[in-house]
């Protein structure tokens, strides 16, 4: 695995941990930063030990406050155009094939909360705090905000926190569905691995399509998403893992699924 320098990454048995490592700048994203995630991402694309991917923030107060706002100074349109053209961090996560979760230790905010909407699922400490604030800033959410965050929490809620900027806690946002569990901060970590190890012993064929099969539910109408869903299953049955899983229960024995 390269070495990267806004990024820790280590593997722990089928997980890898992608650390970002700004924690005098509260995990800022800069552009390094997004370009070292986009790498890494694609490095354990190719790593078949590796079967779930989880984004954390070093330090104990941020997993990421946003976008590096030193670079949004003098910035021109243009500029910003070339910056986000091209494959994000953001849909580079979105369309990994392999489960990513984002363990949320602290302040989640504009860029970072776009980070973990662009994640599987969402884990948070109960000190951890939300929003989008860009608001603030004179600009808006330019990283998916506006349209992951509207798909998971509804219209109303993320109008709400786009257009206030406001903070919100673990608490909240978990009761909004913005988070799927939320534990206490010293059991963050134990707890997030405990789900990915989880997740990571199920077919990693059958995660791959059932990622993409929900992903489709909010990008398609109801008759094109059963469509998708039918034929992502129908694909399951070419499956190595499909066999093993079905022979497994039959013997009554627990499954090992190889990724074929
Ligand atoms: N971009 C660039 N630098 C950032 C940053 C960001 N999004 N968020 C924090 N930093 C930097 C601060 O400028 C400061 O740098 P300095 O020590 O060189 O002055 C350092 O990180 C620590 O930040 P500080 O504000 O002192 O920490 P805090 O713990 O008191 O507050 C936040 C943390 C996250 C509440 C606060 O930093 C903040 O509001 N950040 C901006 C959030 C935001 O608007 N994000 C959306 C961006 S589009």
């Amino acid at each position: 695995m390269s070495s990267y320098e806004t990024l820790l990454v280590e593997r722990r048995g089928r997980v890898a941990l992608i650390t970002i490592n700004r924690p005098e700048k509260r995990n800022a994203l800069n552009i390094q930063t997004r370009q070292e995630g986009a790498a890494a991402l694609e490095e354990l694309h190719a790593d078949e030990q590796v079967r779930v991917v989880v984004f954390t923030g070093a330090g104990d107060k941020a997993f990421i406050a946003g976008a590096d706002i030193a670079e949004f100074a003098g910035r021109t349109a243009l500029t910003q155009r070339d910056v986000m053209t091209g494959r994000s961090l953001f849909t580079a996560i979105d369309t990994f094939p392999k489960p990513v979760i984002a363990m949320v230790n602290g302040y989640c905010l504009g860029g970072g909360c776009e980070l973990a909407l662009a994640c599987d699922l969402r884990i948070a400490s109960e000190t951890a705090s939300f929003g989008q604030p860009e608001i603030n800033l004179g600009i808006i959410p330019g990283g998916g905000g506006t349209q992951r965050l509207t798909h998971l929490v509804g219209e109303g809620k993320a109008m709400e926190m786009i257009l206030t900027g406001d903070i919100i806690d673990a608490k909240t946002a978990f009761k909004l569905g913005l988070v799927n569990l939320i534990v206490p901060a010293a059991e963050l970590e134990a707890r997030t691995m405990e789900m990915a190890n989880r997740i990571a012993e199920k077919s990693p064929v059958a995660l791959r399509l059932a990622k993409e099969a929900v992903k489709t539910a909010s990008r398609a109408t109801l008759d094109e998403g059963l469509r998708r869903e039918m034929d992502l299953f129908a694909l399951c049955f070419s499956s190595e893992d499909k066999d093993e899983g079905v022979s497994a229960f039959l013997e009554k024995r627990k499954p090992e699924f190889k990724g074929r």
